[in-house]
């Protein structure tokens, strides 16, 4: 497996997967999407939560990962591709806008070049007052591509927030929530 694009040593936990999702009206959007879902665990919290004209849409690129996600969500289409390319995805699914990005990406992992790519990408599917909602690890904040990352994200939004350390998943980790 490229442990650069998982960037995880073990799924997230449901105490995370809870945080994630924590204050969104899933219920009343219209388009959803989930950035590197892995084998679903976020989609676990987020399926139910989903109204039930929402458009849901993970986008996962490691293809061990896509075979794990079928497994565990077999009647969940998801699409095999890069997030990069979120903008002609959302094209080919009739989604001009979405109201929430949920993110499991390993940015702390990404080279910086990529980190701003998939970020641009965003800008370009997100609705204006639309939720970006990802997840950095504690220990990830250390390394460079952590830092850098945490410099970036204030370019792409109006406001940030930041969680807690959430010391109940391994590693621990906190929620980042940035609004455009
Ligand atoms: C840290 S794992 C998170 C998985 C799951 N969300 C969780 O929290 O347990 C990161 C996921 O992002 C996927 N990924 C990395 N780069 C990607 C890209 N450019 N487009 C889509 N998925 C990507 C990886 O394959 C991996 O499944």
């Amino acid at each position: 497996m490229n442990t650069g694009m998982v960037g995880a040593i073990a799924p997230s936990s449901r105490y995370l997967a809870a945080e994630m999702i924590r204050g969104l009206d899933l219920q009343h959007a219209k388009a959803v999407l989930e950035y590197g879902p892995g084998s679903g665990v976020f989609t676990d919290a987020i399926l139910p939560r989903l109204g039930k004209d929402t458009k849901y849409l993970p986008i996962e690129l490691n293809e061990e990962m896509v075979a794990a996600f079928k497994k565990r969500h077999p009647n969940v289409p998801l699409v095999h591709d890069s997030v990069e390319n979120a903008r002609k995805i959302c094209d080919d699914h009739g989604i001009d806008q979405v109201d929430y990005i949920i993110c499991g990406l390993p940015w702390a992992s990404f080279p910086e070049a990529l980190q701003v790519r998939i970020l641009e990408g965003v800008t370009k599917v997100l609705k204006p007052g639309g939720t970006l909602v990802t997840f950095g690890y504690h220990v990830g904040t250390l390394m460079p591509a952590g830092k850098r990352f945490a410099r970036l994200l204030p370019r792409y939004f109006s406001s940030m927030s930041r969680t807690p350390v959430i010391w109940r998943n391994i590693p621990p980790a906190f929620v980042l929530r940035g609004t455009r």
